[in-house]
């Protein structure tokens, strides 16, 4: 019995799994109300807010399980990347609780959760198969060849996909998170209304590949100047105005995406797809993936929305996997801001 922590970013997150699959409980408090008059998370209200709540957190999920303290074998947190303030906090209870209990203890990368989530829900994903993480922090490809087995073929070279939602939703003073709030507008819209252009992408990046990196910084400039042209003072945006904004914003970031899924699998010849982190919530790409899958015979798949936002539950998946393997953490590990898979585990 794997009990395992989130606390990267504004989602506190406890989670306790039967292994391989069965998953005991799941709680996620979120902090949004706490970051929304600031349009974004601030790093140390998300930090003494896990603090407050992660032991009472902790306390319901053991409740929810029907489990004590005394049936869990293992614990799991995750050490990277993230805040540094917010994963300090999870990461230190769970070791707390850990060395006090004599228990096995794993760090985990929050975005190998990320990759991992899908097979909480599926046990027929194929390998290779390609890995997006698609969050508001991280937009990354990966071939995925087995369990811990990651090769990242390319990644944003600016902002993540979720941040350009937010960003997007901000300038139109929409809400935080923006993402969601978005795809709801976006589908009242007309996604052609308005015609964004695709970045041109350079071969060089900072990952030495660059064909398959995406950005999304010229398209969130492309909507704040499409905004200064056209929101004049005596005639602001009509609420169908920014429907049709937003969703011709959205179907060029779906594009953007698309693009390097399609061109990844063809070059690799990848029987699969898995797409995860918030972002893979959005509606739009979701068909578009879906779709765009039955048409070249390529597997797609989603998690269910609470396992494609932060969770615990993913990080349980992969901790259970390490701890299965015999990998264990030392007591020193810390929290680390910054980790892609494949490069700093
Ligand atoms: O994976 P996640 O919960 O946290 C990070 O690790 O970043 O992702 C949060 C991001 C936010 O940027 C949010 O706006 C975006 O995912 N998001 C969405 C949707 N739901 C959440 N973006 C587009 N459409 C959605 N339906
Ligand atoms: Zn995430």
């Amino acid at each position: 019995m794997i009990l395992a922590f989130e606390s990267s970013c504004d989602e506190t997150a406890v989670a306790i799994l039967a292994p391989p699959r069965q998953l005991r409980a799941s709680l996620v408090a979120s902090q949004h109300e706490i970051h929304i008059p600031f349009g974004g998370v601030v790093p140390e209200l998300a930090a003494r807010r896990h603090m407050e709540v992660i032991v009472p957190l902790y306390q319901d999920a053991l409740v929810e399980a029907g489990i004590t303290l005394d049936d869990v074998t293992g614990i799991a947190a995750t050490c990277k990347p993230g805040l540094i303030g917010a994963l300090l906090v999870g990461l230190s209870f769970a070791k707390s609780l850990a060395m006090g209990r004599n228990l096995p203890f794993i760090g985990v990368n929050h975005i190998e959760g990320h990759l991992n989530a899908v097979h909480l829900e599926h046990d027929d994903v194929p390998y290779p198969h390609l890995g997006v993480v698609v969050s508001g922090g991280h937009t990354e490809f990966y071939i995925v060849k087995g369990f811990a087995d990651y090769q990242l073929l390319g990644a944003t070279r600016d902002d993540a996909a979720g941040e350009a939602f937010d960003k997007v939703a901000k300038l139109l003073n929409l809400g935080y998170p923006g993402g969601p709030i978005v795809d709801k507008r976006a589908a009242l819209g007309n996604p052609k209304a308005i015609r964004f252009s695709l970045p041109k992408m350079s071969e060089s990046s900072k990952f030495g590949i660059g064909k398959y990196d995406v950005s999304f910084s010229g398209l969130k400039t492309a909507v704040a100047l499409w905004v200064k042209q056209n929101d004049i003072t005596d005639q602001p945006l009509s609420a169908d105005t920014i429907n049709d904004l937003v969703a011709s914003f959205q179907y060029t970031a779906v594009e953007i995406l698309m693009r390097s899924v399609s061109q990844i699998v063809t070059d690799h010849n990848l029987p699969a797809v898995v797409v995860s982190g918030g972002v893979a919530a959005n509606s739009a790409l979701r068909k578009a993936m879906t779709d765009w899958g039955i048409q070249h015979n390529v597997r797609t798949y989603f998690p269910s929305m609470k396992l494609c936002v932060d969770n615990a539950a993913m990080i349980a998946y992969v901790g259970s996997q390490y701890l299965a393997r015999g990998v264990t953490s030392n007591w020193d590990l810390n929290a680390t801001a910054s980790g892609a898979v494949g490069i700093l585990t």
